[in-house]
């Protein structure tokens, strides 16, 4: 269950939807990007115990980048220049330093990083059942996948340290809620 305490804003699905390939090509990036997340938290000592779930994870979201990639060369579509996301930057730009602090705020961001992911692939997958039925059944498909990222980091957070992981939760929400309202007129999954 995703915990978020703010809606999607509702401009955000007409702009993705009305640029299509733009949008295809940043969640190939996306992909790219949570692969390296996976095999960046494995630097964490709290984590050396998990280095394989996280290898695991790290591996299926390269298959995710793959499948992008593969969409858009079906489609013609070049891949492209990644653009930084405001909303990621905004939450990992509060990552505390220190050991036990750094690895609970890492591991909440990338939580809510596949929550909205997850989320947001299901508007999508709605959103173009009829009018392109191969790239919403496509979204579909990415949806259990990235709710379980979101629930894997989560509770690894919690078996770290529950309390604090709490805590920072409650924050992280809260900064989600401002972040998810500023605009962004790129046209991007985040
Ligand atoms: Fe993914
Ligand atoms: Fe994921």
């Amino acid at each position: 269950m995703l915990l978020f305490r703010e809606k999607v804003p509702p401009d955000w699905l007409p702009k993705v939807l009305a640029n299509l390939p733009a949008v295809l090509v940043d969640h190939a990036h996306l992909e790219r990007k949570a692969a390296t997340s996976a095999l960046n938290l494995e630097k964490y000592r709290d984590l050396f115990g998990r280095v394989e779930e996280l290898n695991a994870i790290a591996i299926e979201e390269l298959q995710h980048f793959q499948l992008v990639l593969d969409l858009l060369k079906r489609r013609g579509i070049p891949f492209g220049q990644p653009y930084p996301s405001p909303w990621i930057a905004g939450l990992m730009r509060t990552v505390r330093n220190g050991q036990r602090t750094q690895v609970i705020d890492h591991l909440i961001c990338c939580s809510l990083i596949e929550g909205r992911s997850c989320e947001k692939f299901q508007f999508l997958a709605a959103a173009l059942k009829t009018s392109d039925p191969e790239l919403a059944e496509f979204y579909a498909g990415l949806v259990e996948s990235e709710g379980n990222h979101y629930a894997t980091y989560l509770l690894m957070a919690r078996s770290i340290e529950p309390e604090e992981t709490e805590k920072r939760l409650d924050f992280y929400l809260d900064l989600d809620r401002n972040l998810i309202q500023q605009p962004n007129p790129l046209p991007m999954l985040h």
